[in-house]
């Protein structure tokens, strides 16, 4: 791999004087809010928004309209989730009025698409600051500028950069996501991720080792191992994802999950991995999309529905009783009504755990924005509806499967209905609820499964029903 591909450490710690200089200006913001939208990848870069506003001095605060600096994480993969994301800056135009000192910044995906910087300025004249996916890192020098410059700052590269050692704030004491690889190579036809997150590239192994070991040494019971396509991690760098998940697995720490996985580079030896692997949970995300094989082709997806339905069956036989999730798109253009249900049929055979559905949106820029025969609306939302409906009583099924079985529980808090319940994440990746308090919080707990609601578990203390 080149090394050009690293953020030189002189950038960094030019970074960090920034952030010193930024701490000591009379003018600065004192309190922030981050908005996040979209995937785990900008969850993970809002952390890194955090970490770098409490390097320079400021705390947050709890609600967005209370904050003197107030920054928009967007996403922009499906029109709704851009459209939320300018509809909440808009609403901020408000509160400034009532609150002229009040910073606003937009920064994430949807600020690399091509001309989203100029409409941006142009549109939203009480934004100050806006920059890209690959200027994440500069953050500190941009809030610089605009606090000394008196000026509106916009900063938009497509440097395919990988910056270590930026400063975090985690989310969760027990459960941290650690980012293994940048960006993305598959363009998938629909997909705009590639363009706005560049090109795909990977952390060196024993920087993530090493972050990895000091989130052990700081008591966190789960790592999420982060990638848009985690499967060819290590391409061009003489190693792969299963060799890395097996030493991030003898670091000892308790559950270890990974996401996302695309099935045509889901190979025997990650298959085998997740067999040995004794803190890898057996729960496994690998979005389908489609199940007819002339769609997946339009898709890009370079798999067939047999070759998945193999990747399925091998992932079964090797870790009995995984939890398997997917993503499906319904109303790519050109999808009849036999194509798609081909996609029923297959959620029908597989029995995901649970499937997120999405309705095509077309992104300016992809191959399929350009591709003819348009699904028209009401077909698509007639189809998400029988999609969902049908995955709901799969689900309900192949849930029946935990009854009687102990899952062990990594406590996130208390439950949304008492006070006198807690819930978190079995191994299998499903919600579980269970009579506890606030000191469960961050603990693995075994529970006994005793009833299932529609898309979650309840249950009581494992240790409690076997003494
Ligand atoms: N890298 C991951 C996820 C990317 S985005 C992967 O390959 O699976 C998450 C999901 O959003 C995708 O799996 C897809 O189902 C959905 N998605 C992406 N672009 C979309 C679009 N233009 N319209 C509708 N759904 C889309
Ligand atoms: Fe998008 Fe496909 Fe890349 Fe996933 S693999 S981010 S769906 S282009
Ligand atoms: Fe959205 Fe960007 Fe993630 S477009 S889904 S936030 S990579």
């Amino acid at each position: 791999m080149e090394r050009n591909q690293f953020v030189p450490e002189e950038e960094l710690a030019a970074q960090r004087l920034c952030m010193e200089r930024v701490r000591a200006l009379p003018q600065r913001p004192r309190t922030y809010h981050v908005v996040t939208y979209g995937c785990q990848m900008n969850a993970h870069d809002s952390e890194k928004l955090a970490g770098m506003l409490e390097a320079m001095g400021l705390s947050e605060a709890p609600a967005r309209d209370e904050a003197d600096f107030v920054i928009f994480n967007t996403c922009c993969v499906r029109d709704n989730a851009e459209r939320r994301a300018l509809g909440n800056v808009t609403w901020l135009k408000e509160v400034r009025k009532l609150r002229p000192e009040l910073m606003i910044a937009v920064c994430g995906c949807m600020i690399q698409e091509p001309g989203m910087a100029e409409r941006i300025l142009r549109q939203y004249p009480f934004v100050d600051l806006a920059f890209g996916t690959s200027n994440l890192h500069r953050f500190p020098s941009l809030l610089e500028e605009v606090l000394t410059g008196g000026q509106r700052v916009v900063a938009v590269e497509d440097g395919d950069v990988i910056a270590e050692d930026v400063p975090v704030r985690r989310l969760r004491r027990d459960a941290a996501y650690l980012t293994i690889m940048y960006g993305c190579d598959n363009f998938c036809s629909y997909c705009i991720v590639p363009y706005v997150r560049g090109r795909e590239r990977s952390r060196r192994m024993e920087d993530i080792l090493r972050e990895a070991e000091g989130l052990r040494d700081s008591g966190v019971q789960e790592i999420m191992l982060l990638g848009q396509n985690v499967n060819s991690y290590g391409k061009g760098m003489g190693t792969d994802f299963p060799t890395l998940l097996r030493a991030v697995d003898a670091l000892g720490i308790p559950r270890i999950r990974f996401m996302t996985s695309h099935p045509k580079d889901l190979s025997d030896e990650l298959v085998q991995a997740m067999a040995d692997c004794r803190h890898v949970l057996p729960q496994f995300h690998l979005p389908v999309q489609s199940g007819s094989d002339e769609v997946l082709r339009q898709m890009n997806r370079r798999y067939t529905r047999a070759a998945y339905l193999d990747r399925v069956r091998a992932l079964r036989q090797a870790v009995p009783g995984i939890g398997l999730t997917t993503d499906l798109i319904v109303g790519h253009p050109g999808e009849t009504e036999e194509q798609f249900r081909e996609t029923l049929s297959l959620v029908d055979e597989v029995g995901y755990d649970s499937a997120f559905t999405f309705i095509y949106s077309p992104r300016t820029g992809t191959r399929a924005a350009a591709m003819p025969d348009p699904v028209p609306a009401e077909v698509s939302t007639e189809r998400i509806q029988r999609l969902i409906a049908l995955q709901e009583r799969r689900q309900r099924e192949v849930m029946a499967r935990f009854l009687g079985q102990t899952e062990e529980v990594l406590v996130e808090g208390l439950s949304k209905r008492s006070d006198r319940q807690v819930s978190g994440k079995g191994g299998h990746g499903v919600s579980v609820t269970f009579p506890g308090g606030p000191e469960d919080i961050g603990k693995i707990v075994r529970v006994r499964i005793t009833a299932q609601r529609n898309n979650t578990l309840a249950g009581e203390r494992a240790e409690e029903t076997e003494a």
